[in-house]
């Protein structure tokens, strides 16, 4: 019998962290009056309830126009309808992403290229985006994760200079800044998603934010059904969807919004002082705070495991031992989208892929991201961010469940469990590891 709970000691935690989502008197309210009114649905558009929370997000983010439609990638589809981008034309994405970041562009028949990141941010490596650029590049699309920010200056300064639009993906970034103007508000468009497990939630959702009329009339138009937008200045006309909110995700959107900041300040506190628990641990490394960043949403705390300074012990069988300590965590969080399971395309079902090329783009054999991949495969750790919602002594039982594991670690060489099949998201590590043989 070992220290560790994965080796039969005593875990460091039983209880479970603050559970999430978070709601209260507000929300019950906010259902309570929409079920009253049995006004319920998006229709007319957009609403009332809706459309107030859509401003009242959008301002609070620094863009003068909101949207709220049904999910974050639906967001990032009318982004890019809103955008005007075309049937073949580019977009250039960050390879280490959820795939929802990627499909909405091959469902308009445009094309990604990935990109990779940067290994300080987990974000968009802004220095590669040049050599990437083409032709029929017309977009970029940070996405901003890890509680970091792609670098905005030099990415809106390239999308300038090339007459290219900036499509932020904010679906990690609630309520955070650069250069002091909100997530979502550097670019041309920021995109949301309100699904369960984000900052602020309503089940499921989308906001789509922006300063540009043009692109505010459009996206309105193409969430719903292609009808004139409310201010209608530009006369677009477009096949758009039901793409609309609810009146009851509003009325639960508009009190998720009210709370933000006071939970951002709580998970702030705790996440300082559990970096500041970390910090030195010999194998342990973190990202690169940058002073441009203003303010810091803290969808997930995430930090490098260097699987080199333990031998080779790879990262499931230290998320194993900290999942049995009572710790919450997550390590294949993202994968390289080019090698997802999640991404299985053939270069035939999408037309674009083969225009004006002697043969067809693969996309999933044309790239190779060696920082996404490590990130990926090997070295990130994602921890969630309500289990930083709680009390100083809750972040004490996740440091000390982290400093346990490291100190103890020679227990989980050559160990079989099952806790070291880590699933994330539809994901396994194992196969990969037992091919190792570590
Ligand atoms: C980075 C990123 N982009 C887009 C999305 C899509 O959001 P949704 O799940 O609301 O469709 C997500 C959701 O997990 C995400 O994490």
């Amino acid at each position: 019998m070992g220290r560790l709970a994965i080796t039969g000691g005593k875990p460091i935690r039983k209880k479970p962290f603050t559970a999430w989502p978070a709601f209260g008197q507000q929300e019950a309210r906010g259902l309570q009056k929409v079920l009253a009114s049995r006004n319920w649905g998006g229709f007319p558009f957009p609403n009332k309830y809706a459309d107030a929370f859509a401003q009242k997000f959008a301002r609070y983010h620094g863009a003068k126009y909101g949207v709220a439609v049904s999910n974050g990638t639906i967001a990032i589809e009318i982004a890019l309808k809103a955008a005007g981008i075309k049937p073949g034309d580019e977009v250039i994405v960050p390879a280490y992403t959820w795939e929802g970041t990627v499909g909405p562009i091959l469902l308009l028949n445009a094309v990604p290229v990935f990109v990779d990141i940067d290994p300080d941010t987990y974000c968009l490596d802004a220095r590669l985006i040049e050599a990437a650029l083409t032709s029929r590049t017309r977009a970029i699309m940070p996405v901003h994760l890890a509680m970091r920010f792609a670098d905005m200056d030099e990415i809106c300064r390239i999308a300038k200079a090339h007459k290219l639009v900036v499509i932020e993906d904010c679906a990690h970034a609630h309520g955070g800044k650069w250069r002091r103007k909100g997530a979502g508000a550097s670019g041309d468009i920021g995109c949301f998603s309100f699904q369960s497990s984000k900052l602020m939630t309503s089940g499921e959702g989308g906001g789509v934010i922006t300063s540009n009329l043009e692109f505010y009339e459009r996206a309105q138009s193409y969430t719903n059904c292609g009808r004139a937008s409310a201010t209608d200045q530009y006369h677009h006309r477009m096949i758009g969807f039901n793409y609309r909110i609810t009146e009851l995700q509003a009325v639960i959107l508009d009190a998720q919004l009210d709370r933000l900041p006071q939970q951002a300040k709580i998970r702030q506190a705790n996440m300082d002082y559990f970096a500041k628990r970390l910090r030195g641990t010999p194998g342990l490394a973190f990202l690169k705070h940058d002073r441009r960043q203003t303010r810091t949403a803290a969808y997930q705390f995430v930090f490098k495991y260097l699987p080199e300074h333990f031998g080779g012990i790879p990262r499931a069988a230290v998320l194993g031992a900290l999942q049995m300590e009572g710790v919450p965590c997550d390590g294949l969080f993202y994968e390289p989208v080019y090698k997802s399971a999640l991404f299985p395309i053939e270069p035939g079902d999408w037309p674009a892929l083969s225009w004006g090329r002697k043969k067809s783009l693969n996309l999933k054999t044309s790239f190779h991201c060696p920082v996404s991949e490590r990130a990926a495969y090997e070295e990130s750790v994602w921890l969630p961010h309500h289990i930083f919602l709680g009390s100083k002594k809750d972040t004490d039982d996740i440091a000390d469940a982290v400093l346990k594991v490291c100190a103890n670690i020679d227990e989980l060489r050559g160990l079989k469990h099952p806790a070291i099949e880590v699933k994330s998201m539809g994901r396994a590590d194992r196969p990969r590891i037992e091919k190792r043989q570590w």
